[in-house]
């Protein structure tokens, strides 16, 4: 079991597995969960792991859509604001609609390049890279 604020050295995939794993007992419909750190360090990984755990198979990097919504055991929406440009892309898209939505689990990568539209509290789970496996995890609740 995870107590928050927590940090790990992980050491390898499955570690990073457990990780996520562990950390879905805490969660419920209606958390928001932002993943920050550099490209590749783990981000998309962790929200398919955390995934597994629901039933839900066919994660995959929403970069392109913005947002992918899943269904498993939980409503899931998993955004990515690394390519956004614009606010008005994120309101185009409806972005209030989904974040107040209190029957889905929301993750969102690259969260902290957009500020403005994430509510007030949320999980965050940061991935530092510590060599090409070993990764920081750090998670906190805001
Ligand atoms: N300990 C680890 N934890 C997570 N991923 C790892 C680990 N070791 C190696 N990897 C690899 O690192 C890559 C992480 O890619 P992933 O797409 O999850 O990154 P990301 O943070 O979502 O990147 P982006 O910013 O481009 O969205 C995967 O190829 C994964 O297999
Ligand atoms: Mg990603």
């Amino acid at each position: 079991m995870i107590n928050l604020p927590y940090e790990i050295i992980v050491e390898s995939e499955k570690e990073t597995e457990n990780v996520a794993k562990s950390f879905s007992e805490k969660i419920s419909p209606g958390d928001i969960i932002l993943l920050t750190g550099n490209l590749g360090s783990g981000k998309t990984f962790f929200v398919r792991s955390f995934c597994s755990t629901l039933g839900i198979n066919n994660v995959s990097s929403p970069s392109f859509a913005i947002v992918n919504e899943y269904e498993g055991n939980e409503k899931v929406y998993h955004f990515d604001f690394y390519r956004i440009k614009n606010l008005n892309e994120l309101y185009d898209i409806g972005i209030d609609d989904y974040t107040n939505d209190v029957e889905a689990i929301i993750f969102i990568e690259w969260a902290d390049l957009w500020r403005e539209v994430i509510p007030r509290h949320y999980y965050e789970v940061q991935f530092n890279f510590i060599d090409s496996i070993k990764r920081k995890i750090t998670i906190k609740k805001v």
